[in-house]
C-alpha cells in the first residue's frame, strides 16, 4: 500500500460513489465538520495538505490495528441489502467492543479496489465495500478523543402522536 498510495495518491476509482458526487445540504456541512473537527483534534491547520494527507495514508496501515476484516458485496445485489450489510457491520462491531476490542470501519479502501481485489482473490462477482481495522484504542492518543457532533433529535426526528 505505501508504494500504491505513493504512486497514485488518488486511489484507482472506487467501484461505487462513496459520498454522492454533489453532496447536498445538510449533508455536506455535517461533513466538512466532522472532517475539521478530526484534523482540529490532530492539531493539522487546514493548510497543511501534507500532514492531511500523511494522516489520511494511516489508514492503509490500519492506524496500526494488528487484525483488519474486509467486507465485500455481491454485485448483483442492491440498496436493501447494502443496508443489511451495514447492520452486520455495526454487529461485528459491537461483539468486537463486547469482547475489548476496538473497530474502526474504512470506506477508505474501496479506492484502491484493484490492488485489494487483486491480494484477497476477490472473486469477479464480488464488489468490495469496506475494510474495518480492530484492535484495542489508545485511549490517550488525540485523535480518539474526537467525539462526532450529533444532530440535535429534533433535526431528523419527527414523532408523531396518534
Ligand atoms: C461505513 C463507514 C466507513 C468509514 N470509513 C472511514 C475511513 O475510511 N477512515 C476513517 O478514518 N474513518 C472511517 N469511518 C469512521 C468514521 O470516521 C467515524 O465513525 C467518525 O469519525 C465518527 O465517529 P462516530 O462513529 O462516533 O460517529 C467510517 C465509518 C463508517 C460507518
Amino acid at each position: 500500500m505505501r508504494e500504491r498510495i505513493a504512486g497514485m495518491p488518488g486511489g484507482e476509482g472506487s467501484e461505487y460513489d462513496i459520498y454522492p458526487r454533489d453532496l447536498v445540504s445538510p449533508y455536506r456541512e455535517r461533513r466538512f465538520q466532522v472532517g475539521e473537527d478530526l484534523y482540529r483534534c490532530l492539531g493539522i491547520p487546514r493548510e497543511n495538505k501534507r500532514a492531511r494527507m500523511a494522516q489520511f495514508a494511516n489508514n492503509f496501515t490500519f492506524f496500526g490495528a494488528p487484525l483488519a476484516l474486509f467486507c465485500t458485496v455481491d454485485r448483483r445485489m442492491g440498496p436493501p441489502q447494502w443496508s443489511d450489510l451495514g447492520m452486520y457491520l455495526q454487529t461485528v462491531m459491537l461483539l468486537l467492543r463486547e469482547h475489548g476490542l476496538d473497530s474502526c470501519a474504512q470506506e477508505c479502501w474501496a479506492i484502491y479496489p484493484e490492488t485489494i481485489s487483486g491480494f484477497l482473490a476477490i472473486p469477479p462477482e464480488r464488489m468490495l465495500f469496506t475494510g474495518m481495522a480492530i484492535g484495542y484504542e489508545d485511549a490517550q492518543a488525540p485523535v480518539n478523543q474526537l467525539r462526532a457532533t450529533r444532530a440535535p433529535l429534533a433535526e431528523f426526528t419527527e414523532f408523531i402522536g396518534i
